[in-house]
């Protein structure tokens, strides 16, 4: 395989870039990040760059080169913010001090986005030396910082600018392959619906023995809470009426499913749990990818210091979301979870439901000449064809591109399962990232064959 090593120092720079979105201390380093983003973009000849921000957000950054109105036109999206790095006592070596070991990248960011995105950024910049002054596929980029913190500053942007974001496809290189040498190309992602709960009980935090007894602990009325979300016996969510939305698995989502090799006790290994677990009636993979599900990601409450302390605590809370599948509408979800712990919340205690942050799901036919374009370029560069799954997981603004603008989307992400995205220890395989950088030159490649909207074979 080919490889770019001046390309791996240059992408180590940006990985030194603690560009964590929630945090607001790192503001700063966003915008350096998308900066270097710019940088890049017009390193690859392309001078029509704008960072700007939308309402305060973390800046966006987009740019353009219409060479050929007579080509198809590409949209490719990236995001350059990262997760925080906690529990930061479990890396090996600091989350942002890039190391090489074992023919991976170690940081924070390597694969989700900043690594996967960077193959973009020098895919282009190397096809710019061949293409000359008339390109023969129009590029549209569109890189943001608020992917990780579910900021919508880009949903409003990409909705009030349409006509400028118009194109025949989207690319987007943020997801992974089922397994080593096996690429795929996901047609299908989950949404979310992410919300807080609060649950207020006595005024302040009280004895619990000269309180205990009469009044209701709100730590208790949440364990009640959180006990009627989901009947850990049948899989199934509680919350009344959550499945109205949910477009069944389909002839077509089995057929592909007999075409992935998901190895169900791989997985389980993979999860360091004792067992599998989920709704009665589908496969693993179907539960992880085409069924909808819902977690509480943390509960708070209460005192969790060393020892005792006699308090019935004043609040106590949960963060809780659910991953949805297609046609489920997210604020529609959202207003039954409200209504349904409202109701749960038993006298004496009263319940706040908030939102966080929410995305539809998408779905797309996967049989269209674009994705098969992608699948070529995949086979060719990794000599495997790749396998067209359904992820569970979410990226918001694909949503938008494929719903609102009315693009197919080419997830065409070069991760490995066991990349440990979001969690200490983040990598990226060189050889991913170099074979990345390859398949996005191949993919433009066989785009720059097709016409306008309407593909020649
Ligand atoms: N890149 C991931 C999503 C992903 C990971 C897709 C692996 C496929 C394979 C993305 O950055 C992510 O973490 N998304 C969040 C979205 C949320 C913060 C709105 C998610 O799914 O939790
Ligand atoms: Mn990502
Ligand atoms: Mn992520």
């Amino acid at each position: 395989m080919r490889t770019y090593p001046e390309y791996l120092e240059e992408l180590l720079d940006f990985l030194r870039i603690p560009s964590i979105s929630t945090l607001t201390e790192h503001a700063q380093d966003l915008k350096s990040a998308a900066d270097w983003v710019a940088t890049r973009i017009r390193g690859a000849d392309i001078q029509n760059v704008e960072v700007f921000s939308v309402d305060g957000g973390h800046p966006l950054v987009y740019a353009e080169r219409l060479d050929n109105p007579g080509a198809p036109t590409v949209l490719m999206y990236g995001h350059y913010d990262v997760q925080p790095v906690d529990p930061v006592e479990e890396w090996d070596t600091p989350p942002f001090e890039p190391t090489l070991r074992e023919g991976r990248i170690y940081a924070r960011g390597s694969s989700d986005d900043k690594g996967q995105l960077a193959t973009h950024l020098f895919a282009l910049r190397d096809l710019s030396r061949v293409w000359g002054p008339r390109w023969p596929v129009n590029v549209k980029l569109i890189i943001e910082g608020e992917e990780e913190s579910g900021g919508a500053s880009i949903e409003k942007w990409a909705l009030q600018n349409a006509d400028r974001l118009a194109a025949d496809c989207a690319l987007i290189s943020d997801t992974a392959f089922l397994k080593p040498g096996l690429p795929s190309m996901d047609y299908g992602l989950r949404g979310i619906a992410y919300a807080e709960l609060e649950v207020q009980g006595p005024g302040r935090d009280l004895h619990s023995g000269l309180y205990g007894g009469g009044v209701l602990n709100p730590l208790s009325a949440l364990a009640r809470i959180i006990d009627r979300l989901l009947d850990l016996e049948s899989g199934r969510i509680l919350v009344p009426g959550f499945y109205d939305g949910v477009i069944p698995v389909s002839g077509l989502d089995r057929d592909q499913a007999a075409r992935v090799p998901f190895d169900s006790g791989r997985f389980l290994e993979q999860s360091g749990s004792p067992a599998l677990w989920g709704e009665q009636g589908y496969s693993v993979y179907e539960r992880i990818t085409a069924r909808p599900s819902l977690d509480v990601n943390g509960l708070w409450g209460g005192f969790q210091g060393q020892g005792a302390k006699t308090v019935i605590p004043s609040r106590a809370g949960a963060k809780v979301s659910m991953r949805l599948v297609p046609d489920q509408d997210p604020d529609d979800l959202l207003r039954k979870l409200e209504d349904y712990v409202t109701d749960l919340a038993p006298e004496g205690v009263t319940v706040a439901c908030r939102t966080i942050h929410k995305a539809r799901g998408v779905l797309m036919d996967p049989s269209n000449p674009f994705m098969e374009a992608a699948a070529g370029a995949l086979e060719e560069v990794f000599g495997k064809a790749p396998v067209f799954t359904r992820c569970g997981a979410s990226i918001p603004i694909s949503t938008i591109f494929h719903v609102n603008l009315g693009m197919p989307v080419l997830f065409m992400g070069f991760g490995l399962p066991d990349d440990g995205l979001h969690s200490p220890n983040e990598k990226m395989d060189i050889s991913q990232f170099y074979g990345g950088i390859e398949a996005v030159k191949k993919l433009l490649g066989r785009l720059a064959r097709f016409t306008a909207g309407r593909p020649i074979k």
